[in-house]
């Protein structure tokens, strides 16, 4: 029996990041937390149950959110207060407010404490006890805050360009000239933003980037499968 793994993937908007950590975390049989959909969670319940310009009262309701996070790749569910908000998290008016509440560094010191405690359970003792293999949990600083021991710890990068287009695919469903450019501020203003808190644009020390802005989506998944097994020895 081999023990839990950890793997810790960071990365920008655009760089395939959720997608290529979820068909990893099933391929090896692990766990998979998405931190990103934790901060959209809680832009929602600070949304319904704060006032956004607070960030006192932004933490407070932070602190006391009712969050469950579904750890199946396949379909990795967000429940907040008892509903699911998988839709719900994914709205412009969430993806226009995320930055605020990730810039609370209390809100953010909260958020980590729940994403180690999740990686431990899925990493620790009691998961070797009930068969669990480990977790890959994906976001900005992962390998940096979150999960600086993680055993194995990727920075997926892709090109300005190639990450403008594959958002603009998933958003407006084309990627010609004029939906690239109606994408190019979103993203472009949220990187920046999240970049003042957390560093994720180049990779820290002992961290293996993937740059897949020539890769398509199976070959990004290959290449970081390659660091997995390079770094764990494992298949
Ligand atoms: O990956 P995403 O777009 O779902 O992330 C949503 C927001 O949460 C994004 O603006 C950055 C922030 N975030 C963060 O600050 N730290 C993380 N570990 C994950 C996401």
């Amino acid at each position: 029996m081999t023990s839990p793994v950890v793997i810790a993937i960071d990365g920008p908007s655009g760089s395939g990041k959720s997608s290529v950590s979820k068909a990893v975390a099933a391929r090896l049989g692990l766990a998979y937390l998405d931190t990103g959909a934790m901060y959209r969670a809680a832009t929602v319940w600070g949304m319904a149950t704060a006032d956004l310009a607070d960030a006192g009262a932004v933490t407070t309701a932070v602190r006391a959110m009712p969050l469950v996070m579904g750890l199946d790749p396949v379909a990795p569910g967000v429940e907040l207060d008892g509903k699911d908000v998988a839709e719900t998290i994914r709205t412009t008016e969430v993806t226009t407010n995320v930055s605020k509440v990730a810039s609370n560094l209390d809100v953010r010191a909260e958020l980590k404490r729940l994403q180690r405690e999740i990686i431990d359970q899925e990493s620790g003792a009691q998961a070797v006890q009930s068969g669990g293999r480990g977790i890959v949990a994906e976001g900005r600083d992962i390998t940096t805050v979150v999960a600086p021991d993680a055993d194995v710890r990727v920075l997926l990068t892709a090109s300005e360009e190639a990450r403008l287009r594959r958002r603009s695919l998933e958003v407006h469903g084309a990627d010609d000239a004029s939906a690239v450019e109606a994408t190019k501020d979103q993203v472009l203003r949220r990187d920046q933003d999240d970049a003042k808190v957390t560093q994720f644009l180049v990779a820290a020390d002992g961290v293996v980037t993937v740059d897949s802005s020539d890769l398509d989506f199976e070959q990004t998944v290959d290449a970081v499968l390659a660091v997995v097994t390079q770094v764990t020895g494992r298949a």
